[in-house]
């Protein structure tokens, strides 16, 4: 059984909302002038995509967005996060802009508006244009200087409307899961390049933050990271030990410069790359950020591995402990400590969850409803950790659930389902869940709170 919801710990303005990005709902990859992104090209590698999925069609909402607008008020959500796709907007990288681009976000920003739901864009969700992976990808400074260009453009010509933006979502999957690991595009496995890709990402991030502030006045501008709490798997000095580097590797690396601290210097010994650093880049990467957003999913325990892949450490699967449809270890308390590090350690002073949710089978009842009671107990779960947390003084701000719709899960293809609303892509209908229906209830019983 969840534990009651304390309703009362999150304030009147918290906002309540939905999560997406680009390529894992638009479809339409080749229309009104979007060019090739490295999803495009990555999902072609033969075996890259479980299924040989691809997201050519993906949920269509390119075409079919009022219906999913209508979907997010049903919800009873006030903000929406969503990503703008690079290579719609400048299909090349640099270079030209592609107006058919830039008019789809302003229709669906104003359907938005119109719904009374807040926009919360996101600039970077992994679709880099392909014609810039040619030209060295996340591995060149020129990226992050064309991120910068591009993030401008968008902020210009959305700006007058939208007042939240983060610059890049999840930059260590970019780094670690796509140059290191290669179990995302551009699919390499090369400690070098993603080192390097790190560095660029983050540069990117400091180099968009003045270019959309510089482009739209009222920008509330933050930064979207990923994190998992680390534990060691014994008390043995090793364990120990390889704990502190998957800490390193999954979270002081992308917090530490962000926040004005630097790269660590441990884990700068343990790449043994050089970095590509110039006067003034940190400054720019650690521009005071308006808010930061956390993507929580799981934590992890860990053993040392000295024969491993960077860095030396490896899972350990706790007995008995829940996990979802991806494998992930279940522990809401994670989200708790990770938001009370952000506050106590960080010093983060504007906080949002953009991005929490499980991907687990969905089964459809005779009734035509489809029933997700893990799910559901996921969500409540971890609302009540976001609870606790705001009851302990973190500056919590809004929580957006991960995902609207089931999407197009990356290497994961179409089989991994996080919606709240269900999808039949053979029909692209959509279903609200059994945990939708939650999440509705608990956004209006919030509401009715502060309505008395
Ligand atoms: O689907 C992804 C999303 O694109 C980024 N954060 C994690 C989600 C679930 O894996």
């Amino acid at each position: 059984m969840s534990e009651p919801l304390d309703l009362a710990a999150f304030p009147p303005s918290f906002a309540w909302g939905t999560a997406t990005s680009a390529y894992q709902i638009e479809g339409a990859v080749a229309e009104d002038g979007r060019a090739p992104s490295i999803w495009d090209t990555f999902s072609r590698v033969p075996g890259a995509i479980d299924n040989g999925d691809h997201g050519d069609t993906a949920c269509d909402h390119y075409h079919r967005w009022p219906e999913d607008i209508a979907l997010m008020k049903g919800l009873g959500t006030d903000s929406y996060r969503l990503s703008v796709a690079w290579p719609r907007v400048v299909p090349g990288g640099d270079g030209p802009v592609n107006e058919a681009g830039l008019d789809f976000y302003d229709r669906l920003v104003d359907g938005l508006l119109d719904a009374g739901i807040t926009p919360s864009v996101t600039l970077y969700h992994w679709d880099l244009p392909q014609a810039l992976q040619d030209r060295g990808g996340w591995t060149v400074r020129e990226t992050a200087e064309h991120l910068a260009a591009y993030a401008g453009i968008v902020a210009e010509r959305l700006g007058d409307r939208v007042t939240r933006w983060a610059t890049l979502n999840e930059p260590l999957c970019s780094a670690w899961i796509g140059h290191l690991e290669g179990r995302m595009a551009p699919g390499l496995t090369d400690l070098t390049a993603a080192v390097r890709a790190s560095y660029h990402l983050l540069l990117g991030h400091g180099l968009a933050t003045a270019a959309v502030r510089a482009a739209a006045p009222g920008a509330r501008v933050g930064l979207v990271t990923n994190h998992s709490t680390v534990a060691p798997a014994s008390t043995r000095p090793e364990d120990v030990a390889a704990a502190a580097r998957m800490d390193g590797h999954t979270n002081r690396w992308w917090l530490d410069p962000v926040f004005g601290r630097g790269f660590p210097a441990d884990m700068r010994e343990l790449y043994g790359v050089e970095l590509p650093e110039r006067q003034g880049d940190m400054e720019a990467v650690a521009a005071p950020l308006d808010w930061h957003g956390l993507n929580y999913y799981f934590p992890v325990t860990v053993a040392d591995d000295p024969t491993g892949p960077v860095p030396y450490a490896r899972e350990v699967r706790l007995p008995g402990v829940p996990r979802t449809g991806m494998d992930w270890q279940i522990d809401a308390g994670g989200l708790e400590a990770f938001l009370l590090r952000l506050t106590e350690d960080y010093g983060a002073r504007r906080l949002y969850v953009t991005e929490n949710g499980s991907a687990f089978p969905d089964t459809t009842g005779p009734d035509g409803e489809v029933h997700d009671p893990e799910r559901t107990r996921y969500l409540e779960e971890h609302l009540a950790a976001c609870a606790r947390a705001l009851r302990k003084g973190v500056p919590l701000a809004g929580y957006y659930a991960w995902s609207l719709l089931d999407n197009f899960e990356w290497a994961y293809g179409y089989d991994k389902r996080f919606g709240l609303v269900h999808v039949d892509y053979a029909t692209q209908r959509r279903t609200v869940k059994t945990s939708g229906r939650r999440y509705a209830e608990i956004v209006a019983a919030h509401r009715a709170l502060h309505a008395r």
